[in-house]
């Protein structure tokens, strides 16, 4: 039998998908529903008590769908505020911190690792903070890299004008000689070519978005809550707007065609925080 209930995952907006991409890789027997807050985003450049709010009303219109599991999929909700919306909610709540530096912590030889961010999750300290309470006398560099998401999201993928942003953004964590670099934002796998193209094969660049699908397998099959039955299954996505070129930039960011697209009101979640 198992349990078909879906998966919720939910972001900021349209960066989340590359989370969603590879959850749908490791558990294609899932079903899925994402809810990307695109009138709202970014939520890397606000203060934390508004990033909260949102995330907060994010879920709950996940719960509204019957979710077994939450991803957290924003790397600022998972930085900023996750450890407290933990403690509300009696369902599990996964994050994409905690994958990222625990592949961080085996990979380095060094103990010397690179964050970057945005600016929400570096001023967060919480990778830093994580990496150290693990492993005693580690050295992290943290940088955030606030115009890696537009360029993501404009498709400037590769190309002079994007190395040398990449070039500008990276040489101190260079100079500081790390040998692993943790990509801590939903849009960063997208760059993550021409970052390594930057390093060079002397760092090791980990995709968040892939050791957090690790996790969600083994926590399905740890809790017993899996999909074991075959098809058919749906994977529903949602989103509070959408801009010009959404369907374009999220195709890109998923890998496949964006199906099940559903614009909702979301007053109906509103609520004073
Ligand atoms: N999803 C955000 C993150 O991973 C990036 C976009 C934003 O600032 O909202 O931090």
């Amino acid at each position: 039998m198992g349990d078909i209930r879906p998966i919720g995952i939910f972001d900021s907006g349209v960066g989340g998908l590359t989370v969603v991409r590879e959850i749908i890789k490791k558990c294609p027997n899932e079903n899925i529903v994402y809810f990307g807050d695109t009138a709202r985003v970014p939520y890397g450049t606000k203060s934390p008590k508004v990033i909260e709010k949102f995330a907060l009303q994010d879920i709950l219109f996940l719960l509204d769908r019957h979710v077994k599991l939450v991803v957290a999929a924003c790397h600022t909700v998972s930085s900023v505020v996750l450890d407290h919306l933990v403690q509300n909610f009696h369902l599990p709540i996964l994050g994409v911190v905690e994958p990222g530096v625990k592949a961080a912590l085996d990979i380095t030889k060094n103990d010397r690792i690179g964050v970057i961010g945005t600016r929400g999750t570096i001023q967060s300290g919480t990778y830093e903070r994580k990496l150290k309470e693990k492993r005693n006398g580690i050295t992290v560099i943290s940088q955030a890299c606030p115009l890696f998401v537009p360029i993501a999201e404009e498709g400037w993928l590769e190309g002079d004008v994007t190395e040398r942003i990449v070039e500008i953004y990276l040489s101190p964590l260079q100079k500081q000689g790390i040998d692993t670099l943790i990509l801590g934002c939903t849009h960063y796998p997208l760059l993550k070519p021409v970052i390594q193209k930057v390093f060079g094969d002397t760092v090791h660049v980990i995709d968040s978005a892939e050791e957090t699908a690790k996790l969600v397998t083994r926590r399905l099959k740890l809790i017993g809550i899996e999909n074991n039955q075959e098809e058919p299954i749906r994977h529903d996505f949602y989103v509070s707007d959408i801009p010009y070129h959404f369907q374009e930039i999220g195709e890109r960011f998923l890998g496949t065609k964006l199906e099940s697209l559903t614009c909702i009101d979301f007053e109906p979640f509103d609520f004073k925080a």
